[in-house]
């Protein structure tokens, strides 16, 4: 009866057996806003935690109040104790500082090294079973971070970057194209920043490649503002940065995580070898399921594709030991 009086929500399979939990680590704009898209999608519990009980409490009130007005299925806490977390399945990790106008995402490396140090913490202690989808920034570099201090199984802890950079870029291309962005299924690797990695070749548009649709010209100036359309957002906001965006891919891959989806997404995921990488996270095509990573794809890449992705995940290493001391 409800589902046919909400009609279809996006990845919606109701609570059926013993109700789930997604926890939401970090009530700020990305956090929030992965709540709000989470709780239209009727599939958990969720917690919101941060530092500040009372901003969590009362975004999280906020929400349920929505509950009305939207027909949720479930609850939705605000909380800064871990212990509201046990149990989890999945857990969306957003805690940390933003980008200010004229920063770089690596500005943030020790700061928020200090936060996904204490929230791995409370997770590794509280949620032991979940699969942990890592939001903040540097990203790739957090979620090595986040690995190394739960200690998890690394198909157990993801980095949402790819989601992200793939629906900037397919808006560009329904910009250019002036058709509609559902066609458009668009493929970006790489670190989050400066190095990602737009795959032209792999982004098609109803079935075709754009690489027969768009000048070789626009090509690359789409693919250079997919690079830069975080900073893009910042400069504009010149306070915080992009999150109804990054909020929603965040939830998308927590859904597939949760209901088993097995969606093939962009993700930062830990690679052992794979494109001649290893011991680093960065963003490759996954498959999302209830085990997190349940399988990495090694596309086929021109030489001056594997060495862009290359680059970028070299990068990412010397930041590792440079400035995390892995
Ligand atoms: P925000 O400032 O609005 O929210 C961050 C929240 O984290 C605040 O409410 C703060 O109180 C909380 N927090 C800080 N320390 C904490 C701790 N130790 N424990 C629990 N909560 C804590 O920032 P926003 O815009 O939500 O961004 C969050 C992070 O996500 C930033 O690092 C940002 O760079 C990153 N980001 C990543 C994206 C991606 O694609 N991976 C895209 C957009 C943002
Ligand atoms: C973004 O890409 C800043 O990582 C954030 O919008």
């Amino acid at each position: 009866m409800d589902e046919l009086r909400l009609g279809l929500n996006i990845g919606e399979i109701p609570m059926a057996n013993g109700r789930r939990k997604i926890a939401v680590i970090g009530a700020g704009n990305v956090g929030a806003t992965c709540a709000f898209v989470l709780a239209q999608m009727k599939i958990a519990d969720i917690v919101l935690l941060d530092i500040y009980e009372g901003f969590a409490k009362g975004k999280a009130l906020d929400l349920s109040q929505n509950s009305n007005v939207l027909n949720y299925n479930g609850t939705i806490i605000g909380t800064s104790d871990y212990n509201d977390i046990s149990g989890s399945d999945v857990v969306v990790v957003t805690s940390g500082f933003p980008r200010q106008p004229g920063m770089t995402r690596e500005d943030l490396i020790g700061k928020n090294a200090d936060i996904v140090s204490q929230v791995g913490a409370g997770i590794r202690d509280h949620a032991p079973d979940s699969v942990v989808v890592m939001v903040t920034n540097p990203l790739d570099l957090m979620t090595y971070h986040m690995q190394k201090v739960t200690g998890f199984p690394v198909e157990r802890v993801i980095g949402q970057a790819g989601v992200l950079d793939s629906a900037r870029m397919a808006h560009f291309i329904a910009m250019e194209l002036d058709c509609a962005e559902e066609d458009v299924s668009p493929m970006v690797l790489g670190g989050h920043g400066d190095t990602m990695v737009p795959l032209p070749r792999y982004t098609t548009v109803g079935g075709i490649p754009i690489t027969q649709l768009i000048s070789e010209e626009r090509i690359a100036a789409i693919s250079a503002r997919t690079a830069s359309g975080g900073g893009e957002i910042v400069k504009l906001l010149e306070r915080g940065s992009a999150f109804y965006a990054p909020g929603s891919a965040a939830a998308i891959m927590a859904e597939s995580v949760l209901n088993d989806r097995r969606r093939l997404l962009p993700a930062s995921c830990y690679l052992t070898g794979q494109y001649g990488l290893d011991d680093v996270y960065i963003g490759v095509p996954c498959i999302l399921g209830s085990n997190g990573v349940e399988k990495i794809f090694e596309l086929e890449l021109t030489e001056s594709e594997l060495s862009s992705l290359q680059k970028s995940g070299n990068f990412y290493k010397n930041q590792l030991s440079e400035i995390l001391g892995y």
